[in-house]
């Protein structure tokens, strides 16, 4: 497995690689888990050649949030990475990424306006700079990203569409404990409680598949059985609901009518640790 900081010989590396073999990679800040391990087995199915990037961009952290604690096991990254076989693990410095004098970003597409982008103002111009980089530096086939975070796939895939880059995306499935709690870098923020009281996303979320699959399509009901799964009797639910909806699954935007398919997206608070997850309805 080839280790490296240096965008050159990514690129070099990539495009000598790509004349026989079908590139894929997989942007990750790190700290990972058996979520982004699944992306990169994702990956070696759909590709011959695994690139896994691992850089915590500070361009899509704002100044409250927590950059300076996001974990950085970065010896446990690389024997994993190992351990799955990747090729080349791309580990560029902040300055390779934002030198001196750095002053273009992306301004992110409509979809990215809504939940996310209203609570997080500048993260997914963040994101959408930090990823049209790495497609640069590293112009692979394929991106895999995982439905964990529902919202920036849809942003990478309305902004890859809208600057015709050259690569397909493929979107894998969350994955989640055996108890239902999606794997997050963040879990490891969590105490004991807060880990049990953190389950409450995913029941809020199962909560709106079952009423759905019941037959319930009114959007203020749904949404109202969330809210209540989410707090859960106050000191065994999360700290803070963020939101909790029902939405269009490809604009993000509330329906008229609920038809056939919606998607169900929980951001929430749990002490300091801020967690979101999504299912897809129907
Ligand atoms: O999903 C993430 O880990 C990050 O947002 C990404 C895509 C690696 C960009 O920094």
């Amino acid at each position: 497995m080839i280790v490296t900081a240096d965008p050159h010989v990514a690129r070099q590396w990539t495009v000598l690689t790509s004349v026989t073999r079908r590139v894929a990679i997989v942007p990750t800040m790190g700290a990972l888990h058996d979520g982004h391990l699944s992306l990169v087995r994702r990956a070696h199915e759909i590709a011959d050649e695994v690139v896994v990037t691992i850089f915590v961009n500070p361009a899509q952290f704002a100044p409250n949030e927590d950059l300076t604690r996001y974990p950085r096991p970065i010896d446990e990254d690389l024997a994993a990475l190992r351990h799955e076989g990747v090729s080349l693990v791309f580990l560029p410095s902040n300055d390779a990424i934002y030198p001196p004098g750095f002053s273009t970003y992306i301004e992110p597409p409509a979809v990215a306006q809504p939940l996310e982008g209203l609570l997080r103002p500048g993260h997914f111009r963040g994101v959408c700079t930090v990823v049209l980089k790495l497609f640069q530096i590293i112009p692979a086939a394929v991106a895999v990203f995982g439905q964990k975070d529902y919202q920036q796939s849809l942003v990478v895939a309305a902004m890859v569409k809208d600057l015709d880059v050259a690569i397909s995306l493929d979107v894998a499935q969350t994955v989640r404990e055996t108890d239902g709690l999606a794997m997050s870098s963040r879990n490891r923020y969590l105490t004991t409680d807060q880990r049990r009281r953190a389950l409450c996303l995913w029941q809020s979320l199962s909560r709106a598949r079952e009423l759905f699959n019941q037959g319930q399509r009114e959007r203020c009901q749904l949404e109202a059985a969330m809210i209540e799964a989410l707090k859960a009797g106050r000191p065994n639910g999360v700290d803070r609901v963020e939101y909790a909806v029902v939405v269009d699954p490809q604009t993000l935007l509330p329906m008229n009518t609920i038809d056939a398919r919606a998607v169900a997206l929980v951001a929430a608070k749990v002490g300091t640790t801020r967690l979101i997850d999504n299912l897809i309805l129907g």
